[in-house]
């Protein structure tokens, strides 16, 4: 499974960088506002930054929710980076553009999916990555790991080449969870990530066999 750091905070990306298991980013309209940054220009730029900080895929989600719109800025977001995805959402004229984008060799991160009904359809048009949101459906009362598996299900019976990439996660145990089930990709906050290097055991252990080897 890959990991991907869930932020637009330049020194979270680096901390997760530095950790050397990290596969790319991915971000979001709410991701870059929370970072102050404002405009085309300092947008592309940052999106930029990233990709020289990581080496892997960068999803920059396109702010347009028309057919013609979503392309005409999907091209200019592909063109920063070779490593660019550009984040679509899961609505008709997204579907529809996904599939632009697939038979003109740009790569897509189809977002906002919440049902294996959309999935499907993401996989269809030919998204590189489908991200359903577990911990949004968690807060809303369901279960978001049984939509990874139900749709790690149906791509692995039909033969879909989408890869999962589980978003929206909100803790270490979403990781193991989303590992467990079959998904490709676990993009997460950086607590989730350190948060599965936690154990009281290795803390303990580790305090013991310092003080030996005083003795040594
Ligand atoms: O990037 C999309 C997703 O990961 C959002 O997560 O925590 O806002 O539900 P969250």
């Amino acid at each position: 499974m890959k990991f991907f750091i869930d932020t637009a905070n330049l020194a979270q990306i680096k901390e997760a960088n530095d950790l050397g298991i990290l596969d790319g980013v991915t971000t979001n309209p709410s991701l870059m506002a929370k970072e102050g940054i404002k405009g085309t220009e300092a947008i592309n730029n940052h999106y930029k930054t990233i990709c020289e900080l990581v080496d892997g895929d960068i999803s920059a989600e396109v702010l347009s929710v028309t057919f013609e719109e979503i392309i005409a800025e999907g091209k200019k977001l592909a063109d920063i980076h070779p490593n660019i995805i550009v984040k679509v959402p899961m609505i008709k004229d997204g579907v529809k553009a996904i599939k632009w984008f697939t038979d003109n060799g740009i790569k897509t991160n189809c977002t906002l999916v919440f049902s294996a009904g959309q999935a499907i359809l993401a996989a269809k048009a030919g998204a590189k990555y489908v991200s359903p949101f577990i911990g949004r459906i968690d807060d809303s009362g369901w279960d978001g790991t049984e939509l990874i598996s139900q749709i790690a299900h149906i791509y692995s019976i039909q033969g879909f080449e989408t890869e999962i990439l589980a978003a929206s996660i909100r803790n270490p145990n979403h990781i193991i969870k989303c590992a467990e089930l079959g998904a490709d990709v676990c993009t997460c906050p950086l607590d989730s990530i350190l948060g599965l290097l936690k154990h009281p055991l290795t803390d303990i252990g580790l305090s013991k066999f310092l003080e030996d080897a005083k003795k040594m």
